[in-house]
């Protein structure tokens, strides 16, 4: 997989842009921010944007800025957004025009941050380094710009996951193809060409630089087939699984097969 097929896709749609509805582009951002936190709630739990506050602050793979926003509302001393994408980049600038925000935005590869070691306090990456071709180096460079103490709070995909499950099933099984592995499943049907998911152990291997990781799973929006689920997956099929998906029983029992592996990891 190549890096350009990874800008290229995120630039034809940023994530959350289904969510961003409305006439005018403050009432869009302003949908996509209630959408987002209402199907994602977790997220400011997780992020903790409220430590913004004096700290310098990076978030890699800012997507439409609605984290940024959170960050940049939090006072940090000072904030860096990045973002592979062109269009992301674009979305969040306009965003922070909007709502009188500021940030220093750079359109950088998170393999290789245009930043000195050791000048970051908190490092933010929600939902991106599992698209980029190398993410151990995705990681590392993390690692390299936080000052020792500094924390990383990371999103990647969780390997065994409803998501997973579901997408094996309709482009594995319902094609024929039941030999197909989750990995191939991730990296040609989900987001982005090439995107990755880990377990929980591969994970923590990820982040073995770091002095002390925690690492919880999440269930998300898709593995509960609410809210539009990404532009790859619309038609009838998703929508007569809407109706009937046992969202109660996957809260209950199903809770170590979310999408989403939550990371702390501490320099
Ligand atoms: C699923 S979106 C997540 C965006 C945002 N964090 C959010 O939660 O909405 C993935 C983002 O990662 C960015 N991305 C992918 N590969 C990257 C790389 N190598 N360096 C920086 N950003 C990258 C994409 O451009 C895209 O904006």
């Amino acid at each position: 997989m190549l890096k350009s097929d990874v800008r290229s896709f995120w630039d034809q749609g940023s994530a959350g842009e289904f969510w961003a509805v409305g006439s005018e582009a403050k009432l869009r951002f302003l949908t996509e921010e209630k959408s987002r936190y209402q199907f994602e709630p977790f997220i400011p739990a997780f992020a903790d944007f409220a430590a913004a506050a004096d700290r310098v602050v990076l978030e890699i793979g800012i997507g439409m800025g609605c984290d940024h926003q959170q960050w940049a509302r939090a006072r940090p001393r000072r904030l860096l957004g990045t973002d592979l994408s062109r269009r992301s980049i674009a979305y969040t600038r306009e965003r922070f025009d909007l709502f009188n925000l500021n940030s220093n935005l750079i359109l950088a590869d998170c393999e290789c941050l245009p930043l000195s070691s050791g000048c970051v306090d908190i490092v933010y990456s929600w939902g991106v380094m599992h698209h980029t071709p190398d993410t151990r180096q995705a990681v590392r460079e993390a690692h390299r710009v936080l000052r020792p103490g500094g924390t990383a709070k990371v999103m990647i995909y969780h390997k065994w996951s409803l998501t997973g499950y579901m997408l094996w099933m309709r482009y594995g099984l319902m094609r024929w193809r039941p030999w197909l592995g989750l990995e191939y499943i991730y990296a040609n049907f989900l987001e982005s060409p090439g995107t990755k998911a880990y377990t929980v152990d591969e994970a923590r291997q990820l982040f073995d630089q770091f002095s002390d990781v925690r690492i919880a799973i999440q269930v998300n929006y898709g593995d509960l087939l609410q809210s539009e689920v990404g532009r790859r997956h619309r038609g009838p099929l998703l929508s007569i699984a809407k109706k009937l998906w046992p969202r109660w029983l996957i809260r209950r029992l199903l809770k170590r097969h979310g999408l989403y592996l939550l990371i702390t990891a501490v320099k």
